[in-house]
């Protein structure tokens, strides 16, 4: 069984994120879709919020599973069984980080390979920060996130948090 683990703060899950997702899926038997908590962020969504919004979005796709832990990455794959990390690369300005994150994981885990796959051109400048900060500025979402997604955004903000 071909493991893979996209792991990821989804804060939320954009357009950007199901293109790797719906890229990645075929790839592997299963793609367990991974929300991490990042102690150095405040997130705008619980993890268990975050998890949520990523189930209504990939309902459609039959392998893949959504998860949340907190701990190394590697840890968690390990515990999973699976053999690679997925990671998707928007542009060059994403690579110094990742390939940070890459070598650590390589360090801590040599069995587990991290696979890039470069998010298609359009998702090229999306992320999960700029559809907050449009949230909050009352700005348009349409085409960044999945409707549930937009929906629990517009919430979000309207409630003030
Ligand atoms: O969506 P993001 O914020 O770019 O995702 C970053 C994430 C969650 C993939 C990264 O912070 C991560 O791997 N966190 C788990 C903790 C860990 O293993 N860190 C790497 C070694 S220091």
């Amino acid at each position: 069984m071909r493991i893979a683990v996209y792991p990821g703060s989804f804060d939320p899950i954009t357009y950007g994120h199901m293109d790797v997702i719906e890229r990645s899926a075929p790839l592997f038997d299963r793609l367990i879709v991974a929300v991490f908590c990042n102690p150095l962020k405040e997130p705008l969504f619980s993890a268990d919020e975050r998890v949520e919004m990523i189930r209504e979005s990939t309902r459609h796709l039959s392998n893949v599973e959504v998860d949340s832990s907190d701990g190394l990455l590697t840890d968690y794959a390990r515990r999973r069984g699976a053999g690679v990390i997925v990671k998707g690369l928007r542009a060059v300005s994403d690579f110094l980080f990742e390939f940070q994150m890459a070598m650590v994981n390589k360090y801590n885990a040599p069995e587990i390979e991290t696979l890039f796959i470069v998010t298609s051109p359009q998702y090229s400048y999306l992320s999960s920060s700029i559809v907050r900060e449009l949230g909050q500025l009352g700005g348009c979402l349409k085409g960044f996130i999945p409707p549930n997604v937009e929906k629990r955004v517009r919430d979000k903000f309207s409630a003030g948090r």
